[in-house]
């Protein structure tokens, strides 16, 4: 069955800078996913650091901890059905020249390493980075979302 979730997806300093905010935003909304959290922060190293741990060791890591506080990001907590998988297909894979034309990643990314955007690959992952980057109190999640008002008629 499909099962609504959370997760967090960022636009990456890169994103930012190239002004494609909006144009991301978009595609997650026309998708029919409900924005409940949005902010533009500058991410401290702790929080880079707690974001990334998982790749801690890889010969990546010490460019991506830069390259995250290289700008600042538009951080943001979507909700809706299957958001997790969707929002991935949204975004395409890693590097642009492995992602489907069609998404994020393949019509904007310059490169694996600049990729503009960032979203949770499970639902322990987006639970622990909404938690990075939101207070509950951030998250708004008590207005009516027509998309998921259309699949509940299914019943
Ligand atoms: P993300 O976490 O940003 O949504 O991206 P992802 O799941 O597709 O990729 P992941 O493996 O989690 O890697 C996190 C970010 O690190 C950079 N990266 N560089 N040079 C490299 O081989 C390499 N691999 C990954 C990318 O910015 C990637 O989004
Ligand atoms: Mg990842």
């Amino acid at each position: 069955m499909h099962k609504e979730q959370r997760t967090f997806i960022a636009v990456k300093p890169d994103g930012v800078k190239r002004g494609l905010v909006g144009e991301i935003i978009k595609r997650f909304e026309n998708r029919g996913f409900k924005l409940i959290g949005l902010k533009m922060l500058d991410v401290t190293s702790e929080m880079a650091e707690k974001h990334y741990a998982e790749h801690k060791g890889k010969p990546f890591y010490d460019r991506l901890i830069r390259y995250i506080q290289s700008g600042p990001i538009v951080a943001m907590v979507w909700k809706g059905y299957d958001v997790i998988i969707g929002s991935r297909q949204i975004m395409g894979a890693t590097s642009p020249v492995d992602a489907q034309v069609g998404t994020i990643r393949a019509d904007f990314a310059l490169i694996k390493e600049y990729n503009v955007v960032h979203g949770s690959d499970s639902e322990e992952s987006a639970e622990r980075e909404i938690a990075i980057y939101f207070n509950e109190d951030e998250i708004h999640d008590e207005y009516e979302n027509m998309a998921e008002m259309v699949i509940e008629d299914l019943g």
